[in-house]
C-alpha cells in the first residue's frame, strides 16, 4: 500500500502522523518505506513537483487538518487538486479522509468546524488526534510516541487511526 499524507499547510502534523503510523505498521509486521517530501515552509497554494509525483504514485491519500478556520478554506482547494490528480493521472488514488489533529474536544470552535465539515459531506474520519506535549518529547528523542509511550492516550489514538484507515 502506497499512502501519501498530504497538506501543503506547514505544521499540521504530517510528519508526526506519518512517523507514528509507520511505527505501528512495523509493529504489525509490515515493511515500511517512509519518505518526507515536504520541506519546511511549503505553505503556498502550489502543488510542487514532488508532492504531485507522490500523489500520482500513491493509492491512498490522508489529509491532516489542524482544526483552524484558515486551514479549512485551504481544504477545498486541496481536495479539488486531489480530484484532478485522480481524473487526469491516477484513477486508483482514493482519499482516506481528513484527520483532525490537535483536536480539543472541549473547545467549541474546533467541534463546530468539524460538524460543519461533516454537514458538507467532507470525509472527516472518526478518529481525532488530540494534543500532547509528549509529541514534542518524542521528536526530541527521535522516537515515535507509539514506541516511547505505548500506553499514552495519543498512542491509542494513532492505533485507532491506523485501524480506521485499514478498514476503509
Ligand atoms: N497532536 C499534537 N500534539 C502536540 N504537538 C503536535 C501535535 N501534532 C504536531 N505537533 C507539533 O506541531 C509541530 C508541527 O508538526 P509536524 O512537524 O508533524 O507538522 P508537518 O505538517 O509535518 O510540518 P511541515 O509542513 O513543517 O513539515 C511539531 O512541533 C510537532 O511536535
Ligand atoms: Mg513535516
Amino acid at each position: 500500500m502506497r499512502r501519501v499524507v498530504y497538506n501543503w499547510k506547514g505544521g499540521v502534523g504530517k510528519s508526526t502522523i506519518v512517523c507514528n503510523l509507520a511505527a505501528i505498521a512495523t509493529q504489525e509486521g509490515k515493511r515500511v518505506l517512509l519518505e518526507d517530501l515536504d520541506p519546511q515552509g511549503n505553505s503556498t497554494h502550489y502543488l510542487l513537483g514532488y508532492t504531485r509525483s507522490a500523489l500520482i504514485a500513491s493509492e491512498r491519500c490522508l489529509i491532516p487538518f489542524d482544526c483552524d478556520a484558515f486551514s479549512r478554506q485551504a481544504l477545498y482547494t486541496l481536495l479539488q487538486q486531489v480530484r484532478e490528480i485522480i481524473s487526469d493521472h491516477n484513477p486508483q488514488l482514493e482519499v482516506d479522509g481528513i484527520v483532525a489533529n490537535q483536536f480539543q474536544p472541549r473547545a467549541r470552535l474546533p467541534r463546530q468546524l468539524l460538524e460543519e465539515m461533516l454537514a458538507e459531506e467532507l470525509p472527516v474520519l472518526e478518529t481525532k488526534l488530540s494534543s500532547s506535549i509528549k509529541i514534542r518529547e518524542s521528536h526530541q528523542h527521535c522516537k515515535p510516541l507509539v514506541f516511547m509511550d505505548p500506553q499514552h492516550k495519543m498512542t491509542l489514538e494513532f492505533r485507532n487511526l491506523y485501524h480506521e484507515l485499514q478498514s476503509n
